[in-house]
This record gives structure tokens, sequence and C-alpha cells, in this order.
């Protein structure tokens, strides 16, 4: 590691600072912190660069080291949480998602329930299919008893994150999965509704394209019991699907995932059947497999309010041989998910702050052209990224699953990582790059945030404060009013052009959500992680034809919030605090 301290980058917030104090630093065994977020991001680039020694590409490393610490201090790109946590570190764990195989066995099950503690001590989240285990009351052949069902053993799970902090720094989160064909698809669509069960589990339910017809004809679809594939009963599609809509209207989940559409995108299906995705959803991964993600912050490829091209390009390039890199040098919990991960070298390479984007370039996150735009931008980056990822299969050797993959076909350049594109949250990320999260809009302008000692803080929005006060009209009894107002919308004081470019999660209609999810969706390998906000007030109808959009369009997965349906929320505008 260099001695040198790095002088401080000015492009971090107070906000950014803290967190990382908080969670990121490297300290010793009494606490104190060793480095400051210079030094976090100098040995975050070192390790990276190291690959390429290890891997002989004849790269010079010290120069492509500081490729990658200007692209993270300047705050250009950042990779996952565990990547910027373990660098260089003992721990060594650099991945945010895996999946793992649950079978119908009591083996299977509690070895699955180990090998998540330790991921999720290694800083990854966990996501698992529940729908091979046999469902409850069926026959336990060895005891002459009755087996618990997939459920109860969710719960285990539950219990044993609960105990496990990720790392020491953040909670476990696990995704749970149950087929739509499952006979105790029921009882999983409910298992959430009392908030206070399963605390540690985003749940979704696998929707398959059969489901989905039988719910445009109104008919019935089997459920089947997965121990022998026996009929267990028939359900009427629509009342499924309006039960799932129900429970999602009530707070939130389940989310729905529609499993072919994955499995259409698996680009290994000699290897493994697609049956689950990580905790947040947007990283489908066959059994075993883990992948690290990393995001571009578009706020800042922008020049003079055009996009700077170039720059992004640049960018894609570089992100793409880091997170290949990272692959190398990852120090992997478990020995199958080691083979695995090399056996296909997955990379997620997404975007943050393309809401900031849309507002530096004068666009409305709700207008037909900023869809259109997000298509241009995802394209541009999957395009650049797919080349990367062939370039370095010439350098470094194509993925050792390729033949037999979806790209091995005659006159297609060989590549180097079975996916390259993820639309992550970037819930933490975001925050120490200062910009608008994944491809959320803007959550709010201006809020207030209730500070340890009741003080109310409000905190504005850096882009809008720079014009309100460039165009004179700041004033802090204005941003309280934002704040407690939660959309620019009805505050006259404010230029119209300003309020419509301005606009809030609150303001957008839930299928301007998801056209932009799909937007994104057209040009992403694996899957976009997205939001669709709906008023307090919206109904369950319109729920579910949002599911049927989205469906429609080509995503591969929903979540959806009703405001206020939920105790806690983690953000609110300040009136309902
Ligand atoms: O911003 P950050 O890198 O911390 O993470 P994110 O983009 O919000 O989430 C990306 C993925 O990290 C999630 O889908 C999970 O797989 C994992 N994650 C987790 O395991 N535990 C958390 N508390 C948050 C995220």
């Amino acid at each position: 590691m260099k001695k040198t301290k790095q002088s401080p980058s000015p492009a971090l917030s107070a906000n950014a600072r803290t967190v990382l104090e908080r969670r990121y630093l490297r300290r010793d065994a009494d606490g104190k912190i060793l480095e400051t977020p210079e030094d976090m991001f100098r040995r975050v680039a070192q390790t990276i660069a190291s690959a390429e020694t290890r891997l002989e590409t004849g790269t010079d490393a010290a120069k492509l080291e500081e490729q990658f610490y200007r692209m993270m201090v300047e705050l250009d790109f950042l990779p996952n949480s565990p990547t910027l946590m373990n660098a260089g570190r003992e721990l060594g764990q650099l991945s945010a998602c895996f999946v793992l195989p649950v079978d119908d066995s009591m083996e299977s099950i509690f070895e699955a329930i180990k090998h998540t503690a330790l991921i999720h001590k290694s800083g990854g989240g966990t996501g698992f299919s529940f729908s091979r285990i046999r469902p409850a009351n069926d026959v336990v052949a060895s005891t002459s008893g009755v087996s618990s069902g997939p459920l109860s053993f969710m719960k285990v799970f539950d219990a044993a994150t609960e105990t496990i902090k990720q790392g020491g720094t953040r909670r476990g989160a696990n995704m749970g999965i149950l087929r739509v064909d499952h006979p105790d698809i029921m009882d999983f669509i409910m298992c959430k509704r009392d908030q206070r069960v399963l605390t540690n589990f985003n749940i979704s339910v696998g929707l398959t394209e059969d489901f989905m017809k039988a719910v445009e004809e109104d008919g019935e679809y089997d459920l089947l019991n997965p121990r022998d594939g026996r009929l267990i009963k028939k359900l009427s599609a629509r009342k499924v699907f309006e039960h799932i809509v129900d429970l999602a209207w009530n707070n939130g989940e389940p989310g729905i995932i529609f499993l072919d559409r994955l499995n259409r995108d698996n680009p290994t299906p000699h290897v493994g059947e697609i049956e689950s995705t990580n905790p947040c959803g947007e990283q489908p991964l066959l059994p075993y497999e883990s992948c690290n993600l990393g995001s571009i912050n578009l706020a800042r490829m922008c020049n003079d309010g055009d996009i700077d091209w170039d720059k992004l390009g640049r960018t894609v390039r570089l992100a793409t041989r880091f997170l290949d890199n990272v692959i190398e040098v990852n120090k992997y919990p478990l020995a199958q998910i080691d083979e695995m991960t090399r056996a296909n070298r997955k990379i997620g390479l997404g975007v943050m702050g393309w809401a900031d984007m849309l507002i530096k370039l004068g666009l409305p996150y709700n207008s037909t052209d900023a869809a259109r735009l997000g298509e241009k931008v995802m394209k541009f980056i999957q395009d650049t990224a797919h080349e990367t990822s062939a370039d370095l299969a010439e350098e470094r050797g194509p993925f050792p699953n390729f033949n037999g993959s979806i790209y091995d076909k005659p006159g297609v350049r060989p590549v180097r990582n079975a996916t390259c594109t993820t639309i992550a949250p970037t819930g933490t990320i975001s925050i120490i790059a200062g910009s608008s999260s994944g491809i959320e809009p803007l959550f709010a302008v201006s809020y207030v945030r209730q500070v340890l000692d009741n003080d109310i803080l409000v905190e504005v929005h850096p882009l809008f404060e720079q014009i309100a006060k460039e165009m004179d009209f700041y004033s802090p009894e204005l941003m309280k009013k934002i704040a407690e107002h939660g959309t620019l919308r009805d505050l006259p004081e404010i230029p119209e052009d300003i309020r419509k470019v301005f606009v809030t999660a609150h303001d957008i209609t839930p299928e301007d959500h998801i056209r932009m999810q799909s937007a994104f969706q057209k040009y992403t390998d694996n899957a976009v992680s997205k939001t669709v906000n709906f008023c307090h007030d919206a109904t369950r109808e319109d729920v579910a034809m949002v599911y049927q959009l989205a469906y429609r369009s080509g995503c591969k997965g929903v979540t959806i919030y009703r405001d206020g349906s939920r105790d806690q929320q983690v953000l609110s505008v300040a009136k309902s605090e």
C-alpha cells in the first residue's frame, strides 16, 4: 500500500464522508479509522489493477491503477459496496450478489443456510428459489412424518440472517422466490402481510408465460408437487394474480419476476436454468454464481448541457476492464462459487445519476424524449461494454463456458463475460457519489432530515439549489416549503420550466416509471432495479394494469410501492414524518 496521503477530493460531500467513515474505511482493532476516503480508493485501485500482473496481460498495472483511482475519486464510476469495503483487505470478498441452490432435502437446506451465513458475513446478498422444496404436509419417507414446506424453512433462513450483520457493516439481505405453480403459492403470496415477519427477505413470485396466458384467458393452471411432478390441484390464474396484486397493493410485497424471460436471456442454458435473482432483483444468476456490480455516474458524463459521449465511452471501457479484474482478484466464500463465477465471468455494469443527467440536459423524466434517450444511452453502454469484453477475450480468453453459450455462433466475436450490464439500485454508492440513485427519478427536491438531537435539517438537491440561487428565487423558507410540499407542482413562485424538469417520484405516473424501466431493460443483459411508485390513493386495478404493462413492455420483473403503505418508510417527505 502506498504511504503517500492523497490530496482530498473536492467532490466528496460531507454526507459521503460520513457514510464512508461509518462503514467503509479500514479501522484498527480499537475501531480507530486508518485511512481517508482517498486512501480507500487507492487501496481498491491498486488491488484491482494487480489482476493485470497476475494475468500477465502486459498492461502497465501502475498506469491502470492511476486510471482506476481517478475514475473512482472523481466519482465517475463506483464498484458495489463490498469491493470498496473489502478490496486489498483480509476478507477480500468483492461481490454484492449471490444465488444459492436449495434442494428438497434437509442436508441441502441447512447447507444453504450455512453458506448464506458465510456470504452475509462477507458483505454479499443472497437469493434462493424455494420451489424445489416439497409442499407443506407432504410425506417424508424417512420419518413417516409430514413435511414443513418452503415457508417454514424460509423462517430459519430469516432467523440466521437476523443474527449476522454483513461484514459487521450492514444487514444481510435475501431474495426468496417461489414459482407460481408451487402448491404452497397462496401462503407464500401472503407470507409478508404481517410486516414483522421475514424482515430480512424480499419476496417475489416467479411467474411463467403459461400462467400469464392463463390470466389473460381467465383460465386455470396446474399446481405441481416439485418432488414428483404430480398434479396437486388447479387454480384460477386470475384469482392468483389478483391475490398477488392485492398483497402488493397492501404493502409492496410480493414482487414478481418473469421466469421464462430471465431464461430466454440466460447466456449459458447449457450450464443450468435461472431460478432466482439477487436480493434487489437486478441480477439473475445460476445456483452458486456470484456477480460484481459497478455503476457509472451519468451526472458526471455531461458537458455544457450535452452528453459527453467520448468520456462515457472511455469510462465504460475502463469500468468493464475493472469489473473483469474484480473476478480475478476476488476471494470467494465457497469453492463452488469460485468455480462457477470464474466459469461464466458475469459482470454487471450499470448507471446511477440518470435523473441528474436529465436535469442537466433539461429533459423532464416523464417525457418520451427522456425514455428515448435512456435507450440510446444504455445501448451505447451495452455495445461498448460488449466490445470491450470481446477485446478482453482476445487478450485473456473467453469465459470458460463460452462453448455452447448463446454467443457461440459463427461470425460472432467471443466475449470474456457471459453478461456485461445490470442496473443496480446503488442505494449506498449513490450517496457516496452524491447522485440520484440508479435510474430512479429524484425522490424529493428538498427534504427534511431529522438529525440525532431532533434538529431539523433541510437538504436541497444541489442542482436545484444552484439553479435557484442563479435565478434568484432561493430562500431557506422556500426550501422548507418545498420539503413540506414534497413536489414543486403547485408552487408558482418557481419558474414553470424548472418545475417541469425537477419532477419527483411522486409527480410521475406509474406508466412513466415502467416506460423508463423498459427503455433501460431493452439494452441490459441482466435486469433493472426499479421501484414503481404509486400514490396512496391508487387502486388495485392500477397495480394490476402496471403489472400487465411491465409484462407487455419486456421488463423482467416489477417492484411496486404505494405511498404510506408500510409502517416504516425509508425516506419520506417532511409532512409524513
Ligand atoms: O450501493 P451498493 O453497492 O451498496 O448496493 P445496491 O446497488 O443498493 O445493491 C446491490 C446489491 O447489493 C443488492 O441487490 C444486493 O444483492 C446487495 N445488497 C446486500 O446484500 N445488502 C444490502 N444491505 C444492500 C445491498
